[in-house]
């Protein structure tokens, strides 16, 4: 059984995302979304909000599921047996970030857990969360941003 988890804040999911989780579902067997719970930062929706989009977002793919984790990952991996990281990769410019951060899971991990990138597809290369909140925050289009649903849940959060 191979199995993974793809980590993030998604705040909030992208359809970049959405396309990252659906081609390693197609990869592993059993793929974990894992939301990141950072009490450091104050997300634009909560981490109940993010599971609950992406328990949406996946519902027709029975090889997925959405969890929440806080602290380190490789704490939550180690916790429940994950050996692989999946990461998208937009640009070059992501890839100096996530090489330090898969290095650093390594070296956290014992070695015990590898990140393996997929590569955005150019349709959603430009996209990101921050972005998305960017627009939306000036009431600008976000439909080809984020699934349709997300679209009036994200303008309510700025009044919009
Ligand atoms: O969607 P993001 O914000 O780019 O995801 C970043 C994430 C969640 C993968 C990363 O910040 C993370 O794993 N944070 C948990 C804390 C941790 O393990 N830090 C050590 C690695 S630098």
């Amino acid at each position: 059984m191979k199995k993974a988890i793809y980590p993030g804040s998604f705040d909030p999911p992208t359809l970049g995302h959405l396309d990252i989780i659906r081609r390693a579902a197609d990869i592993f067997d059993d793929l974990t979304v894992g939301v990141l719970d950072n009490r450091a930062k104050t997300p634009l929706f909560s981490v109940e909000e993010r599971v609950n989009i992406l328990k949406e977002l996946t519902k027709d793919m029975p090889n997925v599921k959405v969890e929440s984790f806080s602290g380190l990952l490789v704490d939550y991996a180690k916790a429940n047996g994950y050996h692989v990281s999946v990461r998208g990769l937009r640009a070059i410019t992501d890839f100096e970030y996530e090489l330090q951060i898969a290095q650093t899971n390594k070296m956290l991990s014992g070695g015990e857990l590898d990140t393996i990138f997929l590569t955005t597809d150019v349709e959603y290369s430009y996209l990101s969360s921050s972005g998305v909140k960017e627009i939306a925050s000036f009431g600008g289009d976000i439909s080809h941003c984020v699934p349709e649903f997300e679209i009036e849940m994200i303008y309510a959060k700025y009044g919009k």
